[in-house]
């Protein structure tokens, strides 16, 4: 079994050292965390329980694994990528009284898993999950642990997705927050968070431009907009490919081209996923495309951007920078990979995902959904559950308060005149 991450350091006390100036640092900029923790720390909802995590160890997830334990959580925590852990920040985790972190960067497939049987075997009663792996892997492995689970929360759409899959195969026995789709997470965190962590993270990675790129962005959902509309205020051209015929046409209508990816596979410098699909980018588009692009993949799993194929195409693979693995054809194209075709903004070796202000947001809400299944566990059923809309706006309202925003409220005739029906030309 693997141990906790200070056991597998051979520098653990330096590491936390510098994991906790950057949790520090986060701190610092996460006002909805603060009054949370100054809450819970009051209050302790979680006395007695066992909040089992699997999530990206960086310095924001560090302050929400803190902000529980504060509230009287036994925490144990495990990466949800093999490349976004960052050693010190689960380092600093580890030191905390109440949190174990089995997190560590660069495992492979099996130290993955066992970490993530370490954290189960803390034997949790709430899960919180960033892609479903620890949802998944206590329903296969360890079902008897689901009678002592209140609940949980899941982070991302990929997530969301599985679950309600898992939900409509009748196979999820416990109730699961969408926390992914609720305006205070998906509006800020998957549009701003996404756009402005994967520009930043391919720029610091390649030390290139955007001007005059053509960037060639898969799937105009909510991270796709945000990738789309920050590329484009970088002075990039952007083309859009989708699926979705309204998701096409909106793409259109804000001004972009919209062309199959068979079609922008010779068009752009940078390509960019973000549909939570796989095969995206396959053999034929690798054909077609100019030497020195760039690939990148911003959704959940690195399923985007077909790399069997690439190397089945490629007469040389090596590594043309930190994080950037350049497939050479017999043509002598170059085609670059960044992070291994896994989430972009959190997997370069510079990278540091979501800005801290967003991250706030959405473990914001986390944080109060983890309350609300204590506090009311018994009224959810096992299932895919909205974040209740007044735990949204509470989060909202802290952020507004912390920010100095004030906003108007319904006067009492405001309110009436919305809610009636009788009121005509
Ligand atoms: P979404 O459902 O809003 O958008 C996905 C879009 O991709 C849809 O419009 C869909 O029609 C389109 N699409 C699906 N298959 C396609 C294909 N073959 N070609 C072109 N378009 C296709 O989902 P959202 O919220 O934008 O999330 C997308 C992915 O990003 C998910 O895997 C999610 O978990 C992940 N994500 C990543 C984050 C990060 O930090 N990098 C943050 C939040 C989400």
């Amino acid at each position: 079994m693997t141990a906790p991450i200070s056991e597998q350091l051979d520098d653990a006390a330096s590491q936390r050292e510098e994991g906790a100036r950057k949790m520090d640092w986060a701190r610092q900029h996460m006002p909805i965390m603060a009054a949370l923790r100054e809450e819970f720390e009051a209050d302790q909802p979680f006395a007695g329980e066992v909040i089992g995590m699997a999530m990206h160890v960086e310095a924001k997830t560090a302050v929400l694994a803190e902000v529980l334990a504060a509230g009287g959580a036994e925490v144990a925590i495990t990466g949800c990528n093999p490349l976004s852990t960052h050693d010190d920040v689960s380092a600093a985790l580890d030191a905390i009284d109440g949190i174990t972190s089995y997190a560590k960067r660069g495992v492979d497939d099996d130290a993955y898993y066992d970490a993530m049987d370490a954290v189960v075997a803390h034997e949790p009663t709430i899960t919180v999950d960033d892609g479903g792996d620890l949802v998944f892997l206590i329903h296969e492995e360890y079902p008897e642990l689901i009678e002592t689970i209140i609940g949980g929360c899941e982070e991302t759409t990929t997530g969301v997705h599985r679950l309600r899959a898992m939900a409509d195969d009748g196979a999820l026995d416990y109730p699961m927050f969408a926390v992914n789709d609720t305006p205070m997470k998906r509006l800020f965190d998957n549009v701003h968070g996404t756009g402005e962590s994967s520009l930043a993270s391919i720029a610091m990675t390649t030390n290139l431009s955007w001007a005059g790129k053509t960037v060639v962005v898969a799937g105009y959902g909510h991270c796709g907009k945000g990738v789309a509309k920050k590329a484009s205020g970088q002075n990039a051209d952007v083309v859009v490919t989708e699926v979705e015929p309204r998701r096409a046409l909106e793409a259109h209508m804000e001004g972009y081209d919209v062309l199959p990816m068979a079609e922008a596979a010779a068009e752009g410098d940078v390509f960019i996923t973000t549909t939570g699909n796989r095969d995206v980018v396959v053999g034929e588009h690798f054909d077609a495309m100019q030497d020195g692009v760039l690939l990148a993949n911003a959704g959940h799993f690195d399923v985007e951007i077909d790399l069997d194929a690439l190397e089945a195409k490629a007469v040389d693979t090596y590594e043309a920078r930190d994080g950037v693995t350049a497939y050479e054809m017999d043509d002598g194209r170059r085609l670059n990979v960044l992070a291994e075709g896994r989430l972009v903004n959190l997997a370069t070796p510079v990278a540091l995902g979501h800005p801290v202000e967003v991250m706030d947001q959405s473990f914001g809400i986390q944080a109060v959904c983890a309350r609300e299944l204590v506090e009311n566990g018994d009224e959810y059923d096992a299932g895919v559950h909205d974040v209740p809309d007044d735990l949204d706006r509470e989060v909202a309202e802290i952020k507004l308060a912390a920010e100095g925003v004030a906003f108007d409220s319904l006067s009492d005739a405001q309110r009436d005149y919305m809610d009636s029906w009788q009121h005509g030309t």
